[in-house]
């Protein structure tokens, strides 16, 4: 039966997974806080022009991946695709934009492409993304990478990431740039691949990303890029690369690195890391400056990036030889007999006040006292405590060590609370 699997590329995140989750989100969360962004959360469906006009009509996530699909009223309709297109329209729209003004915003949630499925490439993946609007210096893309390199540094895989980055001018450097390969490129079509060969009316610029080995060789003597970058996003350049340097980030130039949506101009960048395979890209961006004039005719520049959750999430657990991520509880609570189920009930929501780090575990469900010492154990819990009959009678509880070779301990009903808060301590 179609309905009892997930949809081909949308997976489960499941629970030994979700640790590593919410550790790279809350890092990330921290970090935005740390560096004064703000939090905007935006709608996951929106009217499709807003990314076509965006995006790019010819770019492929317009083209072949996006899901879009007609409302019960006839709008054309799709869940985004990333999250730029939409968070310019909601920070505009409500006004978060405006001559001038700065403004720094969050994001993070669920992205759709209809991509052909593999390692690190879903059709259903998560973005945590900045966006930053009003200033055109480039201390505020030194700032967007600063940022990033703090995030890596958190989630210590800084050895494993490497910034690439690259200036592709204004629009006029671009389309001279553009017309220039296109001339180039139309002596050797025959032997450019397929892909390349459509893309050559539609959007030259996406084959210096061609893998195939053929169009890399006949692209190795194409016209450089550099060579119709405009004087000012050259010295713009120029100058994020002097901040880099003096800030002891180190970065790559490449000249061919061209990103796959059309809204950017000068600075275009990604992180990207060897352990992943190809869907190595693990964080990109870049400016932005011509989008909110192009959809609402104001002029505010932008810059911005997002994180691939997902490739963040398989590169951390790649690397992760402890299970530190994966919470274990610390106290299981055992009781046989109604009596000491009650009584236990109230000690766990005592422990639960006390000790709030804690992960209490009551046993439910009744049972043996060997059987509940049994899922006691598979818990993977540190500490037990044991209420039976005995204990009830003499108003004490059992504590047990599941993780180390130690003497039980008898602990009356008035004392257990405060030794269990000194173990809390030794932890
Ligand atoms: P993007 O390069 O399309 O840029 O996506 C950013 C990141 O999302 C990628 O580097 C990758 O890690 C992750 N990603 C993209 N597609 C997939 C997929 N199918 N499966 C798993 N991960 C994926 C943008 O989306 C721009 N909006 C970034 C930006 C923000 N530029 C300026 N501001």
């Amino acid at each position: 039966m179609k309905t009892a699997r997930p949809v081909r590329g949308m997976n489960d995140i499941l629970p030994d997974k979700t640790g590593t989750w919410s550790f790279i989100e809350s890092t990330f969360c921290n970090v935005a806080e740390n560096y004064g962004y703000e939090e905007l959360r935006i709608p996951i469906v929106e009217y499709s022009d807003i990314f076509e006009r965006s995006i790019g009509i010819e770019t492929d996530i317009i083209e072949k991946e996006m899901y879009t699909f007609p409302d019960r009223g006839d709008d054309t309709l799709c869940l985004r695709p990333e999250g730029t297109a939409g968070c310019v329209r909601a920070a505009f729209q409500n006004g978060l934009i405006t001559k001038g003004m700065l403004k720094r915003l969050w994001y993070m949630g669920p992205m759709f492409r209809y991509e052909r499925p593999q390692m690190g490439r879903q059709r259903q993946f998560h973005q945590a993304g900045l966006e930053v609007f009003g200033i055109e210096t480039p201390d505020v893309d030194l700032e967007l990478l600063l940022f990033c390199n703090r995030i890596w540094k958190e989630l210590n895989i800084t050895s494993l990431v490497k910034l690439k980055i690259n200036t592709i001018g204004d629009v006029g450097s671009r389309t001279n740039y553009v017309r220039s390969l296109v001339s180039y490129l139309e002596k050797y079509i025959e032997d450019l691949d397929n892909d390349s060969r459509k893309r050559l009316k539609k959007n030259p610029l996406r084959i210096l990303d061609s893998k195939d080995q053929k169009t890399q060789e006949i692209l190795s003597s194409a016209p450089d890029f550099k060579q119709f970058v405009d004087k000012e996003s050259r010295e713009h350049f120029e100058k994020l690369c002097e901040l880099l340097e003096f800030s002891n980030i180190e970065y790559e130039v490449n000249s061919t690195l061209v990103r796959g949506l059309d809204y950017y101009n000068r600075t275009v960048f990604e992180w990207v890391t060897q352990h992943l395979g190809a869907q190595g890209t693990i964080c990109g961006g870049g400016r932005y400056d011509g989008l909110v004039y192009q959809i609402f005719g104001k002029h505010s520049p932008a810059v911005g990036c997002a994180f691939g959750l997902d490739r963040l999430v398989l590169l951390i657990d790649e690397i992760q030889t402890d299970k530190l991520l994966t919470r274990q509880p610390d106290l299981y609570i055992v009781a046989v007999g109604e009596a000491a189920e009650k009584f236990s009930v109230s000690c766990a929501e005592k422990v639960r006040n006390k000790i709030q780090s804690w992960q209490v575990l009551q046993n439910v469900g009744g049972g043996s006292i060997r059987t509940q010492m049994k899922r006691a154990n598979k818990s993977g819990a540190k500490y037990a405590i044991i209420i039976g009959e005995d204990e009830v009678e003499k108003e004490c509880v059992t504590l047990k060590f599941l993780t180390e070779d130690l003497e039980q301990e008898l602990l009356s009903k008035e004392y257990f609370l405060s030794r269990l808060e000194e173990l809390s301590k030794t932890d």
